[in-house]
């Protein structure tokens, strides 16, 4: 059984009122079933968000990392750092850093890797654009960006990531896949990874993420192989994002 995981990734949006806003909505949380939910805000908001937060179910992510140790990196944050703010989980590839910041398979994995030496769980972020669909290299295009990373890692590190499946095309854009579609990428993502390690195929959370909002979240989640979402837009929205949990837990 697979506790699903609900979370919000705040992009470059935020505020030390937003902070304290979803400190308060949660703290009052009540959830029918058991359900993971993480808040992914700026680096500046992290510490803010931990004592925010402490008193609720939210765990604190972050949206990139420096795969470096430490050093001449202007700019940067490593993996000691966020676990030193209380982090637990870290976005790794999301298109948005493949697209305009440069990261690459290579530069994913060795984010995947620092993250894993550090304790946190990364967030392995995949997703075709809209050309790569429509040239029907969906399949291709996904699988290559999960085995550019899962092929790498030995067992009992696999074990640990979190994937998410983002068509980039859906990603901001109010087009959401349909559940038929979000459904047949992610099923095929679990039968890959059921090929490296029948277990992994069993138990890794594979969540949804592109314009994922309360009216759509409850049928999305039904879906087999979706174990949860990455949720951005609606995620700034406390009221909203509590939605989605619910439509979780
Ligand atoms: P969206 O973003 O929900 O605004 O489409 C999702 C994401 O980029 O993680």
């Amino acid at each position: 059984m697979r506790t699903p995981l609900i979370a919000g990734n705040w992009k470059m949006n935020g505020s030390a009122e937003r902070v304290r806003a979803f400190g308060e909505a949660f703290a009052r949380a009540e959830f029918a079933a058991a359900v993971d939910i993480a808040v992914i805000p700026p680096f500046p908001y992290l510490e803010a968000a931990r004592s925010a937060f402490s008193a609720t179910p939210l765990a604190l992510g972050a949206q990139t990392l420096n795969p470096h140790p430490a050093g001449a990196h202007t700019g940067e944050v490593n993996a000691a750092m966020l676990v030193e703010f209380g982090v637990s989980y870290v976005l790794v590839g999301h298109s948005e850093r493949r697209q305009h910041y440069g990261e690459t398979d290579e530069g994913v994995y060795q984010r995947v890797c620092a993250a894993l030496d550090a304790g946190l769980v990364p967030v392995l972020c995949v997703g075709e654009v809209l050309e790569e669909r429509q040239a029907g290299a969906t399949r291709e295009v996904v699988l290559g960006q999960v085995a550019a990373v899962m092929q790498r890692l030995e067992p009992g590190q696999r074990e640990r990531l979190v994937i998410a499946y983002e068509p980039v095309w859906a990603i901001g854009t109010g087009l959401t896949a349909t559940p038929a579609e979000a459904q047949t990428t992610m099923g095929e993502i679990r039968a890959y990874l059921a090929t490296l390690d029948r277990s992994l195929g069993d138990t890794l959370r594979l969540l949804y993420g592109g314009s994922m909002k309360a009216s759509n979240a409850a049928e999305l989640l039904a879906q087999p192989d979706i174990d949860g979402g990455l949720v951005g837009g609606a995620s700034l929205q406390v009221d909203d994002f509590f939605a989605i949990c619910q439509s979780a837990g």
